[in-house]
């Protein structure tokens, strides 16, 4: 069976440099709280109107193909991972075969936020091992400057995310002990809404103790996305930052450990550990209690934010482009966030 390797990749982050003292001018925050709570400096945000979800994934999978060496005719299969669609539907993958032009081939659209990368990743491997495809696109892109809420209340969720894309072109192998090694999925929706955004939705409160909006009362017409909801926020991502962390610190190493025993190997083989880019402090974390050297982990928070899906490929990236990553070096990347789910994925470069 082959085995799956990421044979070009590339990143796109748009050139508007947003610092924390910028987004005093919205809220009540300072960047020495932004420092000291996630390490990050500045994020980016993409043109409001000369930029989309779509485009910045665009401009990354055509530097990725470049990189790959192929062009966009040789693709089979695009894969797109977002929380911050174009439109509410359709998906993304759609409007990047439209964009660039290619064939009628399949876009699957993915949605499982911060891990969207891994999940992503995961699933293209089991399409090239199988042999069904030899050229698959996968774009994770970000578009969130559109929809935070920039005022105080705001503030714990709006200070950590930016925008930017990235790309990765798999392709199969017969190299010996090359490529995708394994990926591993999880899922607990039990506490699904301490991250989510409920609205434009259809729950009409069935999942909430606490009831959001008046559906009851609500003509025909406003209940997927209503006056009232939006005068309550309720448009905004909502998160219950402290028990995601909670949590992301216990599932992080977790992950990154099942990826290391199922293939009998250990920290110390790791040239590289690439962790979703939600918080330093997070990954901070996992390095101290993973007992990793600072050369075995790679963190650009400080400089985008938290890019959800894009986070992972957008590092991954920006490592190989710093000469990080050697042919044959052993990379994980572990994903948390949303859902919640988890997951990693350990590779031979
Ligand atoms: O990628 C998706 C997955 N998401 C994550 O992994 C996020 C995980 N959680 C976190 O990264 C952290 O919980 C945050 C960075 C979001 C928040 O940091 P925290 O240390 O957990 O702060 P907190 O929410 O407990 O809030 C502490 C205080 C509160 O004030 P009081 O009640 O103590 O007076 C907040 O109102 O900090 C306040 N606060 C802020 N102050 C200044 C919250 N956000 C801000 C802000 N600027 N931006």
């Amino acid at each position: 069976m082959p085995q799956t390797i990421i044979a070009g990749i590339g990143h796109y982050v748009p050139d508007h440099v947003v610092t924390n003292n910028d987004l005093v001018k919205y809220m009540d925050t300072s960047d020495e709280w932004i420092q000291e709570r996630t390490g990050i400096k500045e994020r980016r945000y993409a043109g409001r109107t000369t930029e989309t979800t779509s485009t910045m994934g665009v401009q990354a999978a055509t530097i990725a193909l470049e990189n790959a060496g192929i062009t966009k005719d040789d693709v089979d299969f695009i894969i797109f991972a977002t929380l911050s669609p174009d439109y509410y539907f359709p998906g993304c993958g759609v409007l990047l075969q439209r964009a660039m032009k290619m064939n009628e081939i399949g876009a699957l659209d993915i949605r499982n936020q911060c891990s969207g990368f891994v999940y992503a990743l995961s699933v293209a491997d089991q399409f090239i091992k199988t042999g069904m495809y030899k050229n698959i696109l996968l774009v994770c892109s970000e578009k969130h400057s559109f929809g935070l809420d920039f005022s105080t209340r705001g503030r714990n969720i709006s200070v950590i995310f930016g925008d930017g894309a990235a790309a990765v072109v798999l392709q199969p192998t017969t190299e010996n002990n090359r490529g995708i090694l394994s990926t591993h999925l999880h899922s607990d929706g039990s506490s699904a809404e301490l991250l989510a955004m409920f609205n434009p939705g259809t729950h009409a409160n069935h999942w909430l103790n606490e009831p959001l909006a008046d559906f009851d009362e609500a003509p025909m017409g406003q209940m997927f996305m209503s006056h009232q909801m939006i005068d309550k926020a309720q448009n905004f991502p909502n998160m219950d930052g402290p028990a995601v962390f909670k949590k992301a610190i216990v599932k992080f190493p977790e992950v990154i450990e099942e990826a290391l025993q199922k293939n009998n190997l250990t920290t110390a083989d790791l040239q590289l550990l690439i962790p979703h880019q939600a918080n330093l402090r997070i990954a901070q974390y996992v390095q101290q209690k993973l007992k990793l050297r600072d050369d075995q982990v790679f963190n650009n928070i400080e400089k985008y934010g938290n890019t959800t899906a894009a986070s992972i490929p957008i590092a991954l990236s920006e490592a190989w482009q710093l000469g990080k990553i050697k042919k044959g070096d052993l990379i994980c990347m572990a994903a948390f966030g949303s859902g919640f789910t988890w997951g990693s994925a350990l590779m031979r470069w």
